[in-house]
């Protein structure tokens, strides 16, 4: 791939996928049906990550937020979620894809650990696509957690407060070892972050579409990187 092309596309593009009941409801249909349909999407927009060379691609699929939901939908997130993990999987470390689940797993059934460990074990060493998918993750409570865990380290003494910047603090995030998304792509029409990546989003170039999660395809997702190739991040700098 050229220099150009290189720096025009995306390391690390990361999608809140919205929309899912509103596509139901467009439809006739039970919200389930909708989050089915996202389900599916996801699984071409990871294909066509693969297609177009995309290094990183950050899917949130619930948030720490999301628990408030009526439990009829929270149960059949929960279930969707399991069935995911039991079926897709194999599929995704045949594809060379690496798997990486981002969020507080401690409100999760020990059978959906169990399975989001052993598909992590599976795909770790593989060398394609990087796959993040963020569950009950908040982009708050993200922040918390490293900084509880760096005032642990501070408090014994393994690390001193002015060692505490930008960089270390990175270091405890979720996404510690992984570039920051270049391109955060939000669907169905609301232009907002709902806590998502807060501190990885500094400098990501937002991108919106009215399009509903279940709508959105290939194509789609062509235009959105299209539209990054066109912006011109500064990151402070000047022109
Ligand atoms: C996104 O779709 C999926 C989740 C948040 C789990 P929604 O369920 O939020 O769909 P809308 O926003 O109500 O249409
Ligand atoms: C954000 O969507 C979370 C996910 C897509 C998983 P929400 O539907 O929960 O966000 P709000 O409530 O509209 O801000
Ligand atoms: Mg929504």
């Amino acid at each position: 791939m050229s220099d150009m092309l290189s720096q025009s596309l995306p390391k690390h593009v990361a999608i809140i996928m919205d929309g899912n009941g509103r596509w139901a409801r467009q439809q006739g249909k039970p919200r389930w049906r909708g989050h089915q349909a996202g389900a599916d999407a996801a699984g071409k927009i990871i294909q066509a990550a693969i297609d177009q060379h995309v290094d990183v691609l950050s899917l949130f699929a619930f948030s720490s937020e999301n628990w408030c939901r009526p439990e009829e939908e929270v149960n059949y997130l929960m279930k969707l979620l399991l069935h995911m993990l039991k079926t897709q999987v194999k599929e995704l470390h045949k594809k060379n894809v690496a798997l990486y689940v981002a969020g507080d797993l401690s409100q999760f059934s020990a059978q959906i650990c169990a399975h989001i460990k052993k598909a992590e074990a599976l795909t770790c060493a593989n060398t394609g696509l990087k796959l993040i998918v963020a569950v009950n993750y908040g982009g708050q409570w993200d922040i918390v957690q490293a900084a509880q865990r760096i005032a642990e380290q501070v408090a014994t003494g393994v690390l001193t407060l002015d060692q505490v910047d930008e960089k270390l603090f990175s270091q405890y995030l979720v996404l510690s070892n992984i570039s920051h998304p270049d391109l955060l792509i939000r669907t169905s029409g609301e232009q907002r972050i709902s806590n998502f990546f807060l501190w990885q989003l500094a400098y990501a170039e937002l991108y919106f579409t009215p399009i509903l999660w279940p709508d959105f395809d290939e194509k789609a997702f062509q235009k959105a990187l299209d539209e990054y190739a066109k912006r011109h991040r500064r990151f402070g700098g000047r022109m």
